[in-house]
């Protein structure tokens, strides 16, 4: 019979960067474009077969709004890892997953394994070198450009499809700080069992 590893994993990050999508790739291998937000948390399971062991995965996949930022620590009290997850189409997401990984570091169990993950690079691939397109003199921009303003006003958490946090950045930041880094898309896939497969054979307490 096999070694069976339970791994309890936490998922933390700003509202919208994709952390359920990430945990549904996962288990499910399945995405949602219109995926709606977590109320308070999410519980799911997850086991994986590796060569020498089973992995059975716990994962508490938190809502990222504001109002629920209290709750944290009763899902990241007792986790072995972390998934702090940004996405590198939103800057400011990036500073919001350091200052859970500094929350992490300084109130979850000393031994805790926690990954970067930056999301949604679906976004910013494939990066064709940007074309030197001709600047158009257009006179009439303006009858151009009517386009019904404030339509998508409300649509506050759609992404931008440009990167605003370069790979380098986010991965010297994860080096300084001792994490694991991953550049994931739950769109695609990519990146995303990398990442718990990394976790589940990282070094932990037993
Ligand atoms: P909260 O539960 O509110 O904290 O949000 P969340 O971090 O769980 O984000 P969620 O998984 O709900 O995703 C938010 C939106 O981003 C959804 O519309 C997803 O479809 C979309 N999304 C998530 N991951 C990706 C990705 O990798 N690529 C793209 N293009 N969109 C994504
Ligand atoms: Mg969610």
């Amino acid at each position: 019979t096999e070694r069976s590893v339970q791994v309890k994993l936490v998922l933390l990050g700003e509202a919208a960067v994709g952390k359920s999508s990430v945990v549904l790739r996962f288990v499910s291998n399945e995405f949602q474009a219109n995926k709606e937000p977590t109320i308070g948390a999410a519980f799911l399971t997850q086991k994986c077969r590796l060569e020498d062991r089973v992995l059975r995965y716990e994962i508490w996949d938190t809502a990222g709004q504001e109002r629920f930022h209290s709750l944290a620590p009763m899902y990241y009290r007792n986790a072995q890892a972390a998934v702090v997850v940004y996405d590198v189409t939103k800057a400011s997401s990036l500073e919001k997953a350091k200052t859970w990984v500094k929350e992490l570091q300084r109130q979850a169990n000393p031994n805790i394994v926690i990954a970067l993950a930056g999301n949604k690079v679906d976004l910013v691939q494939p990066s064709p070198s940007v074309s030197g397109s001709p600047a158009t003199e257009s006179e009439d921009e303006a009858d151009d450009a009517t386009a019904t303003p404030g339509e998508n006003a409300g649509a506050a958490s759609e992404p931008e499809s440009l990167r605003q946090v370069p790979r380098e950045e986010a991965e010297a930041y994860a080096q300084e700080a001792g994490l694991l880094f991953f550049e994931t898309s739950a769109k695609t896939g990519e990146g995303v069992v990398e990442i718990f497969t990394e976790i589940g054979t990282s070094p932990t307490p037993p």
